[in-house]
């Protein structure tokens, strides 16, 4: 094992106009750059500008985008929930990377209204099985509409722009428990792929 940082991508999941989701995603970043084995990218999909329908070949962007999954070591993938599922901006993220994804861990920060995301991160342990992604055991999930969120301000940006998690003791444990989690699969995912090719 060696001591160079892990390359670890948060990807913004949401594009929806007014979204949370740069909030949350940065709230999280934020945490997780105190560490200093990990080397913290965000991946906003907003930025992409991705084609509407998936075309005949790979465009700029999506060429753009399966090189930033290639280059990371592990993920955190920061989702709403959309009916009981994550949003569609990110499966179609998601469906424009492959062999990127494989054999390297995938941590979830997920969040809804009156929920805090259960279904959103189940649908996401599917499709990253599919892809020779590991997801993390544990999680991070945030009820929008629990307390320990700041409510939007009158400076408010947006609809929702201001609505940022509070560092509550239970929500650090969970940032804790997921980057060691996957600091440990990243490191000896990265091993393995460096000792021999995956076998999909
Ligand atoms: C299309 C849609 C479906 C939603 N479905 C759920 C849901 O199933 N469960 C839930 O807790 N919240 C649900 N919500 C509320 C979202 O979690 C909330 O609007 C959140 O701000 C969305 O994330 P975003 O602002 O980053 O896009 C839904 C919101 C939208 C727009």
């Amino acid at each position: 094992m060696t001591a160079e940082p892990l390359n670890v991508a948060v990807i913004v999941g949401s594009t929806r106009a007014g979204r949370v989701c740069d909030a949350v995603a940065g709230w999280f970043a934020e945490r997780a750059r105190r560490r200093e084995d990990l080397a913290i990218e965000v991946l906003d999909l907003a930025a992409y500008a991705f084609p509407p329908c998936y075309p005949q070949g790979a465009t700029p962007s999506m060429r753009r985008f399966a090189a930033a999954v290639a280059v990371a070591d592990a993920f955190v993938v920061v989702t709403p929930e959309y009916n009981r599922s994550f949003p569609a901006s990110l499966k179609q993220a998601i469906d424009f990377a492959y062999d990127e994804w494989q054999a390297k861990p995938v941590g979830i920060v997920a969040y809804g209204s009156g929920s805090c995301g259960h279904y959103a991160v189940e649908q996401l342990r599917t499709v990253f099985s599919a892809l020779h992604a590991v997801t993390m055991r544990d999680w991070v999930g945030l009820d929008l509409l629990g307390p320990g969120m700041t409510e939007p301000g009158p400076d408010d940006p947006g609809p929702a722009g201001n609505c940022r998690p509070h560092d509550t003791d239970d929500r650090l444990r969970a940032v804790a428990a997921l980057l060691d989690q996957l600091t440990w699969w990243g490191r000896t995912l990265r091993a393995g792929r460096r000792d021999q090719p995956y076998v999909s």
